[in-house]
């Protein structure tokens, strides 16, 4: 971890997080340092503990302190379709080549509540491809698997996503993907046919197959450099050769040792292939 020497709190930080690795297994220790400690804040203000040491000792003796504070340090904001355009580059890049093949694996890690995978099951449901996937959704947090396998949204976050769906390429009516009532959008169950749901912790977890396509989003932003550059490696050993892998807006496989396996599909968009 990444540490300011001039930080007068990182030697609260790092107690911290080794208590949390020592009690419940959960092993921020090398998730980028000012991300955790804002996030270490955020929790000492709502458990009103004062500081980070008083936080610790809380965390010690109450298991239920310590399960929100995991929640509040694993950041899960998502949304269907989120940077459409990143969409509309799968539509032209990853579909032709997923044409040639009779059956495809695409793995979606650190996935949160599913938003991410049920985007992409739309696009393959529209382009002819559902029914030879499958896409394995991962994610460190069990509760947000658990949502995301519900595929239940607020209703009131339907329009931001229609929209997102029409930038992204789709010509339906989104409103054919769900079902409603007063105040949740119920996605169509034949969207999470070929789902299969699980926990995975990208730190410390194997490679589990190899897959066609990964996309790992917005996730690697809160790892230090030399985690990422751990992960990016168990992504690599994780995919095919010539097979796609797509990261968030600010992320790029740039800089890291693996940069030199990968050719720039969409600059970007941040999809890659990898080519040897
Ligand atoms: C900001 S969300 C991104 C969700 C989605 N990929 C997207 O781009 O909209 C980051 C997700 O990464 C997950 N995550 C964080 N650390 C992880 C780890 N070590 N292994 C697997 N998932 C992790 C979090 O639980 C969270 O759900």
């Amino acid at each position: 971890m990444r540490e300011y020497p001039d930080d007068p709190e990182a030697a609260d930080v790092r107690s911290l997080l080794e208590t949390l690795y020592e009690l419940a297994g959960a092993d921020f220790r090398a998730y980028a340092y000012s991300s955790v400690k804002r996030r270490m804040l955020v929790q000492v203000g709502r458990e009103n503990t004062g500081t980070i040491a008083g936080l610790e000792k809380l965390v010690r003796h109450d298991p239920a302190t310590r399960d929100r504070l995991i929640t509040t340090l694993t950041i899960h904001v998502t949304a269907m379709f989120r940077d459409p355009a990143f969409y509309r580059a799968l539509r032209e890049e990853l579909v032709p080549m997923a044409r040639t093949y009779p059956f495809i694996r695409l793995w979606v890690a650190g996935c949160s509540t599913g938003e991410e995978v049920y985007s992409l099951a739309i696009l393959l449901q529209e382009e002819g491809l559902y029914s030879r996937c499958r896409i394995y959704a991962t994610d460190l947090n069990e509760r947000v698997v658990q949502k995301a396998r519900h595929g239940i949204f607020p209703l009131s976050a339907m329009q931001e996503y229609t929209r997102n769906y029409q930038r992204a390429g789709g010509t339906r009516s989104f409103a054919e993907y769900y079902t409603a009532d007063s105040e949740f959008a119920i996605l169509r169950p034949a969207l999470r046919e070929n789902v299969v749901f699980a926990v995975h912790n990208l730190v410390g977890d194997a490679s589990f197959n190899e897959f066609h396509a990964i996309f790992c989003r917005n996730v690697m932003i809160y790892f230090n450099r030399s985690l990422q550059d751990r992960v990016h490696g168990l992504l690599y050993d994780s995919l095919m050769t010539y097979g796609y892998l797509g990261l968030g807006r600010s992320e790029t496989i740039r800089f890291t040792p693996h940069a030199a396996d990968y050719e720039e599909v969409s600059a970007r968009e941040k999809l890659f292939r990898k080519i040897r």
